[in-house]
């Protein structure tokens, strides 16, 4: 057995034939393991001479068996080293690391500066009621105000909110004040896009309901706004203008520091740029929501994110911001 087994060995040439001469001999049924199962038929004087010999042989085998085994083994090993050699000289593969949108760093921006100032931030619906978008902020059915929004009708009930203002009044049914918050999110109306218009884009509302908040307020908090957003040089100048949720209602310019020497299209020569509507927020809106209107007061305000962006970059085209193009997104 130890003969035909060293030359089983021998002729094994890797490593699994090398385990099936180890089963032919040491397994359950291997051919030495049936000789010392059959150890106990044997006379007593036999026993102790056989099984001292089986031993012997098993040792030997398994000796035999390890030799081998190393040797296969290293042999396997140099083989698959040969087979996969890498060449580290190779150029490797560029990965390609994603950003930060244009829009989400101004955003992010945005965010930062208004929670400097107390300010949390909220979110509401896209899908919103027509009493939210128009009846709470003071626009009645039939109102021609309506009209300027293009809204894109659900129902008779329900818009794709065509400005944030909506969360003023969700908001203010909800919490007393003192309230200061901005809501940043996307707006929607039926505009054909041009490099000035998209039929979604994001505004961000702020709103400010406490005791005593007065038109000085609303100017101080915007005009601390525009000089951390675009630079300490910044000037704002208030418009007069209409809103149905503000009385009174002011438009916001910022003078147009950052497009200077840039030729830059947006500001069309005057020098100044429209960035947001503001106001103190209606006696009626307050009570629409609510909130007793001889004890406080509030300002509000939307701004136009991809409005502040083109003039924070300089860019003259709106559409960029949605066409993806890796050229364009990688500058920022
Ligand atoms: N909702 C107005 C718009 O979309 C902006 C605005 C917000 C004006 C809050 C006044 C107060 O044009």
């Amino acid at each position: 057995i130890k003969n035909e087994a060293a030359a089983d060995i021998k002729t094994a040439s890797n490593t699994a034939e090398l385990d099936s001469v180890r089963v032919k001999y040491l397994g359950k049924k291997g051919s030495l393991t049936s000789i010392l199962r059959g150890m106990g038929s044997l006379s007593n004087e036999e026993r102790p001479i056989i099984g001292k010999l089986a031993n012997e042989v098993r040792v030997d085998i398994e000796a035999l068996l390890d030799q081998a085994f190393d040797a296969l083994k290293t042999k396997e090993k140099n083989e698959k080293m040969k087979s996969e050699i890498i060449d580290i000289s190779m150029p490797g593969r560029v990965r390609t690391m994603g950003s930060k949108h244009p829009l989400t760093l101004v955003l992010d921006e945005v965010k930062d500066i208004f929670n400097g100032m107390g300010f949390s931030i909220v979110e509401g619906p896209e899908v919103e009621l027509d009493y939210y978008n128009f009846e709470a902020m003071n626009i009645p059915k039939n109102h021609p105000a309506r009209d300027v929004q293009d809204t894109f009708y659900i129902n008779d009930d329900v818009v794709l909110r065509t400005h944030t203002s909506p969360m003023q009044a969700r908001h203010m049914e909800k919490h007393k004040p003192p309230i200061r918050i901005i809501v940043p999110g996307r707006v929607y109306r039926s505009d054909t896009p041009d490099a000035s218009h998209s039929p979604v884009f994001n505004q961000i509302e702020g709103l400010v309901v406490d005791e005593g908040i007065t038109m000085g307020d609303l100017k101080g908090t915007l005009d601390v706004f525009a000089k951390k957003l675009f630079g300490e040089d910044t000037r704002t100048k208030f418009r007069p203008h209409h809103f149905n949720f503000t009385e009174p209602s002011a438009e916001v310019d910022v003078s147009c520091v950052l497009c200077k020497g840039r030729g830059c299209r947006l500001c069309k020569g005057t020098g100044w740029i429209e960035i947001l509507g503001s106001g103190m927020v209606h006696v009626k809106v307050l009570e629409n929501c609510g909130i007793d209107s001889k004890k406080y007061t509030g300002f509000a305000f939307g701004v136009g994110l991809e409005r502040i962006a083109l003039i924070k970059y300089g860019i003259d085209d709106i559409r960029l911001f949605y066409e993806n193009d890796v050229r364009f997104l990688k500058q920022f």
